[in-house]
């Protein structure tokens, strides 16, 4: 026989590693392999050697197989207790799995939902397709008021449209729950609007929503509100400034201001004028005002009985304000860079 048996077998036991023995395995026993190669011989040999010729390939295979897998668990079991012995370093730091973590308008908004329910708000949420009804109209907004233009946005079928702010959540609240007054409630989610984007502004971003409706609520009620909200989320030492403002939906209407953080409402820092707040001391917040007689009348609760205020803000404004963010886009890259550092 051409091949000799004992010498394939010496070249196996001579292997020094595992891939090295799948090359050889695939050498002798491959499709392409020697054994292979020999058992298609055999259909060109005289028929009367064809039986003895197919034995003998067969138990030279069966051979070579067994010499391949003794083999196989050598080399395993060395390379495992060459493993085990390599010394073990129990103070080696580990990889550390990476969990990541709550984003920082996430954080802020928690912080709100967090401040809020302690003064016994509960969450409301609403769609974020709206309704032209629960959106503009019953917030005292007809389709050809100007305070529309403020707001712009893209249009969907039949008076439906992406809801341009949380708002129209206090008239489904309202609509619901006005035989369950009081109502005390709050309402993050996001908004869409037609907006040019820079650095604070963005075509989709979020919004908290306010609203108390009882008997007897006040502008001091207001104000007491919104002071505790911001000394929650910016510190106890921040004051809460009210502008008078307009909006449809209340009366009267405030814009909300609080001291700056960063210069703490002088306006000035050691190096010159305040960079946060350009030198005013005061931030813009966000928009409030007693709950219009009106928008009450729309959702069937009578404003000879009951009064509320509302209010809205944005959770990014606050968060890049907190954490000194000076572009708000930058909240929703996929920049792993920036969103780790919170
Ligand atoms: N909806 C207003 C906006 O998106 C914010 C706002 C102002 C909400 C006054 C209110 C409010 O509830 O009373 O700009």
């Amino acid at each position: 026989m051409a091949i000799k048996e004992s010498e394939l077998i010496a070249r196996i036991k001579a292997t020094v590693d595992e891939s090295a023995l799948a090359d050889l395995r695939v050498e002798l026993l491959g499709r392409k392999g020697l054994v292979t190669e020999q058992l298609k011989q055999i259909g060109s040999l005289p028929p009367q050697q064809r039986a003895t010729a197919g034995a003998e390939a067969n138990r030279l295979r069966q051979a070579l197989e067994g010499a391949l897998s003794d083999r196989q668990t050598e080399l395993q079991r060395a390379r495992v207790s060459a493993e085990l012995s390599r010394p073990l370093d129990l103070t080696a730091p580990g990889a550390r799995p990476s969990f990541g973590h709550r984003h920082p308008v996430s954080l802020v908004l928690d912080e709100l939902i967090d401040l809020y329910w302690q003064m016994g708000y509960q969450v409301a949420e609403g769609p974020e397709v709206e309704t032209e009804w629960h959106n503009f109209e019953a917030l005292n907004i007809p389709s050809d008021h100007p305070a529309r233009d403020m707001q712009d946005t893209f249009y969907l079928e039949e008076a439906h449209l992406p809801r341009t702010h949380t708002s129209g959540v206090q008239i489904r609240h309202m609509e619901a729950n006005k035989d369950k007054l009081p109502i005390r409630i709050i309402s993050p989610g996001k908004v869409y609007r037609n907006e040019d984007e820079d650095a604070r502004h963005s075509w989709s971003f979020y919004q908290i929503e306010g609203l108390v409706v009882d008997e007897g609520v006040s502008v001091a009620d207001l104000k007491g509100t919104l002071q505790a909200m911001m000394r929650g989320v910016l510190g106890d030492k921040t004051k809460v400034r009210l502008r008078s403002n307009y909006f449809p939906y209340t009366e009267p209407s405030v814009e909300m201001d609080a001291s700056c953080i960063v210069c703490a409402g002088t306006g000035q820092i050691a190096s010159g004028t305040c960079h946060l707040c350009g030198g005013t001391g005061w931030l813009e917040l966000g928009g409030a005002g007693m709950v219009h007689p009106q928008v009450l009348r729309n959702v069937g609760i009578d404003p000879e009985v009951y009064s509320g205020f509302a209010f809205g803000f944005g959770p990014e404004r606050i968060a890049a304000i907190k954490y000194g963010v000076d572009d708000v886009r930058e909240f929703w890259r996929p920049n792993f860079k920036f969103l780790e550092q919170f």
